[in-house]
């Protein structure tokens, strides 16, 4: 299979190799072909490298934090190195914390817990629902979608100097979307909520993945973000920042390994001491397996050449825009518009297609994984496709006719292991749904599109 594509391949490096990159899946029309994930932006594949320093690691597991034996040493020895391999990775300023949570969501649950008494929270409409929910707590203002990153920053600015100067205030932000892969002005939201004495943290489960991340030069006060998404699938997150509102909040969970000390009161009752150290937010024994995941990924992020992996993906960037731009019936969704820089994440529609449909016939007769829905993102893609917040698509539902709103979107995403091929073959695929129609009959099934395999093929 080939198309014609706009860029030139690049030379900068080859694909990283991850797990599952030779799991061939069956095709609904006959015949096997290797999987094509490109979903990377619900969860990556494992790095091949990390999956092996974890096997070579398995033997020596032991417990973390609570061991005298040689085995509980080295794992907490790991642990809490992989603390300092990340607190590396994200370049951290030598004060902060980084706390192994379960993943972003729980990052970001875990920093709205802590958040100040009064604190008022400031939060786009276009975030995922990680970063729109977890404030249930405080008062929280939604600011409407900016159509430019300069809109964004105006739009914070205006909001920020509407509020009481002198209580906390946090704005949470993504640093690329889930839905269009755009990057925000994350350095110049941060600046501006700093002016106004607000803090911002910064949701990477798009960006850290994809790009080197900074906080030092972002100059924001936290970052969180999943290991799955980034090639490390082993159940860990990662809360990185500023130290005092974490230290001054109630443990995220209570239980040991957070406490310092436990006494028995006269009353009966008892007191605890919980540690200052991110081990305050961390109770229960750790995941010292997810912890030294993160940390290898990272370590093979690095060493990789992170700049020549984000050349390798503007370039397959580059070649999914630039063919898909060829097919009149595909509209790619977008935020900040054609030019804005972005990571390996794009959703469109197709014209005459319900997305889900056209999801399941890529799946079932090319092999090829991607995403269709409304992305844990629901107002942000509510408003790129125009259709109503009460609606949402069904692949039973009649398709789309042409002219008419999609009411769901497809998501197609890819990252450091995605060689050319899948993306030509995603190409490849698309034009010819397009052209031809699928050639197998689907049904939906538990809410989701199948192909109908009790049908003869259309
Ligand atoms: C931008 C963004 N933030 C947060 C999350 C939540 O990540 P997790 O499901 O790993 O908690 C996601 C997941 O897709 C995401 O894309």
């Amino acid at each position: 299979m080939s198309v014609s594509t706009a860029a030139a391949a690049p030379s900068v490096c080859a694909p990283l190799p991850v797990l599952g990159r030779d799991v061939t899946v069956p095709l609904v029309t006959g015949g096997e072909v290797t999987y094509a994930a490109l979903d990377y932006a619900a969860s990556a594949p494992a790095l091949q490298r990390v999956w092996d320093d974890v096997a070579a690691y398995a033997p020596y597991y032991g417990s973390v934090h609570r061991g005298a034996g040689y085995l509980s040493q080295l794992s907490t020895d790991l642990f809490e190195n992989a603390r300092r391999t990340v607190a590396r990775f994200l370049d951290c300023r030598e004060t902060d914390q980084v706390v192994f949570t379960r993943s972003t969501t729980d990052s970001l649950n875990l920093l709205a817990a802590a958040l100040p008494a009064g604190c008022r929270v400031f939060v786009f409409e276009t975030e995922h629902h990680a970063s729109l929910l977890p404030w249930r707590d405080a008062e929280v203002t939604y600011l409407d979608a900016p159509r430019t990153p300069r809109q964004a920053v105006e739009t914070l600015e205006r909001a920020l100097a509407d509020r009481d100067p002198y209580g906390p205030a946090l704005v949470c932000v993504t640093g690329a979307s889930n839905v269009t892969g755009e990057l925000w002005p994350v350095r110049e939201l941060a600046a501006a909520a700093h002016a106004h004495g607000a803090r911002i943290v910064l949701d990477a489960a798009q960006l850290a993945p994809h790009h080197p991340v900074s906080v030092r030069d972002l100059d924001v006060d936290w970052v969180a973000f999943s290991g799955h998404k980034l090639y490390a699938p082993f159940g860990s997150g990662v809360l990185a920042g500023r130290a005092d509102w974490l230290r001054e909040a109630e443990p995220y969970l209570a239980g040991g390994g957070a406490s310092r000390k436990v006494t028995r009161r006269a009353d009966g009752g008892v007191d605890v001491e919980w540690h200052d150290s991110a081990a305050r937010h961390e109770a229960g024994s750790p995941n010292v397996i997810g912890a030294y995941a993160i940390a290898s990924a990272c370590q093979a992020l690095t060493e990789a050449g992170f700049e020549d992996l984000v050349a390798r993906e503007r370039y397959l960037i580059d070649t999914v825009r630039a063919g898909l731009a060829q097919v009149p019936e595909v509209k790619v969704l977008s935020l900040f518009g054609d030019d804005a820089p972005r990571v390996g994440v794009i959703s469109f529609v197709v014209e005459g297609w319900n997305s889900s449909h056209f999801a399941a016939a890529l799946s079932a007769e090319y092999g090829i994984g991607v995403r269709d829905g409304l992305f844990c993102a629901h107002p942000l893609v509510r408003t790129l496709l125009g259709s109503d917040p009460q609606t949402q698509g069904e692949c039973g539902a009649p398709e789309a006719a042409p002219g008419e709103k999609s009411l769901n979107a497809i998501r197609v995403s890819f990252g450091a292991g995605t060689p050319d091929e899948h993306v030509e073959r995603f190409l490849t695929a698309v034009k010819e749904l397009v052209r031809d129609g699928a050639r197998w009959n689907y049904r939906t099934e538990d809410g989701r599109c199948v192909p109908d395999t009790s049908a003869a093929a259309a």
